[in-house]
């Protein structure tokens, strides 16, 4: 059997360059790479409102916004399906069997879900409307189940996603290796794909911030103008004690530098700075002193644009034919329900709960009964 991915996001926001080398950018190499048989991308969106409760029109907003950016960095709708998961009705029914294959226990020992609790600030203990304090939706507590769902609705062998993902896929094969024992061998045991360049993986913020977040105002989009672009590479956070030319540099820390190591290629330094063979020999510059921080500015930008120049055209096109998107993702939605509904099938059947197609327990009853 060929092999079959299925990844998605949920759409909380446009995406940023975090996502782009984080995931995007793979997506657009796998598809192209001709390996897989099928590949499913999916706008959660039902996922986003397992959080997000008070404003689903966040959500309902941002779905086009990442159709577009899905499009624009090159995902093709011939050779992938981008569908909306709550158009995949399928989806919750598997969820609803796969909840008691899985204990409370184990969803309170789920890594994501509890720093994501704490992170969000829902309380623990008691809820109390005046201080604002609000316990876990359980939508929320259960989405790693609902997440096992979209997975092995697929048939999925492969799931490309950041490590803060890790946990998600594990219990997704714990709740596939049980529901095989228990009702015989139905659904596949999906494998992780994690980025593959370390400094991708997390690419900080301009700010110097761990990590890009819409909430910290320190993302790049990819749909930022060039003079969007162009204004916060200037304002990129360096290294403060760099304060002259000719002053010793640190390469650790300075976001510049972070940047570089994700994007920059020898080619590049052909093109746009030949002063330096490649990124270890402008470093080791740096590290001396004399090398200014305009001057890698400069440079980042000229990589920056060459890459996200093609996106944002392509984006271009997309916004002049919104109705066209929409369109991709309906009919990306009704293969996706094909095929979920195929799976559905089978669990149903390994679950004998398929009553009405069971003519051997139909003529069992028949049976009991006859006098
Ligand atoms: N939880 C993922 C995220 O927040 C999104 C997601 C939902 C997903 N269902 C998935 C990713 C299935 C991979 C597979 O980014």
């Amino acid at each position: 059997m060929g092999k079959i991915i299925l990844t998605g996001d949920r759409p909380t926001g446009k995406l940023h360059l975090g996502h782009y080398v984080g995931s995007l950018r793979r997506r657009v190499e796998l598809q192209n790479s001709g390996e897989f048989e099928k590949i499913f991308i999916m706008i959660a969106d039902a996922q986003a409102l397992t959080d997000n409760a008070d404003n689903p029109e966040k959500i309902r907003q941002n779905i086009i916004e990442v159709a577009l950016d899905y499009l624009s960095a090159g995902l093709d709708p011939e050779k992938v399906t981008i569908f909306i998961q709550s158009q995949v009705p399928e989806l919750c029914e598997l969820a609803f069997y796969y909840m008691n294959l899985v204990s409370v226990q184990r969803l309170q020992r789920n890594p994501t879900v509890k720093q994501e609790i704490q992170l969000r600030g829902f309380s623990e203990g008691d809820e109390d409307e005046n201080q604002n304090k609000k316990g876990t939706p359980v939508g929320f507590f259960t989405y790693p189940i609902s997440q096992a769902s979209d997975i092995t609705a697929f048939k999925a062998t492969t799931v490309p996603v950041g490590v803060d993902q890790a946990p998600m896929i594990e219990q997704t094969r714990e709740i596939v290796h049980k529901f095989n024992s228990v009702y015989g061998e139905t659904l596949v045991t999906p494998e992780m794909l994690l980025p593959e360049n370390a400094v991708c993986m997390r690419l900080p913020g301009t700010d110097g911030k761990a990590k890009m977040s819409k909430s910290l105002g320190n993302c790049i989009y990819l749909s930022d103008t060039t003079k969007e672009i162009k204004k916060k590479v200037n304002s990129m956070f360096t290294d403060p004690e760099h304060l002259q030319i000719t002053d010793p540099g640190h390469v650790e820390g300075n976001v510049v530098f972070t940047y570089l190591d994700a994007f920059s290629t020898d080619e590049h330094f052909a093109k746009y700075l030949p002063e330096y063979e490649n990124l270890d020999a402008m470093k080791e510059h740096y590290r001396r002193g004399g090398l200014g921080d305009g001057t890698c500015k400069k440079f980042l930008f000229n990589i920056m644009e060459e890459m996200l120049q093609p996106i944002r055209e392509r984006r271009a096109e997309y916004e002049k034919n919104i109705p066209e998107v929409y369109e991709i993702l309906k009919k990306g939605s009704e293969e996706a329900r094909r095929v979920a509904g195929q799976t559905l099938a089978e669990v149903r059947k390994a679950m004998k709960i398929d009553y009405f197609d069971d003519a051997e327990l139909i003529a069992e009853h028949t049976k009991k009964y006859q006098k």
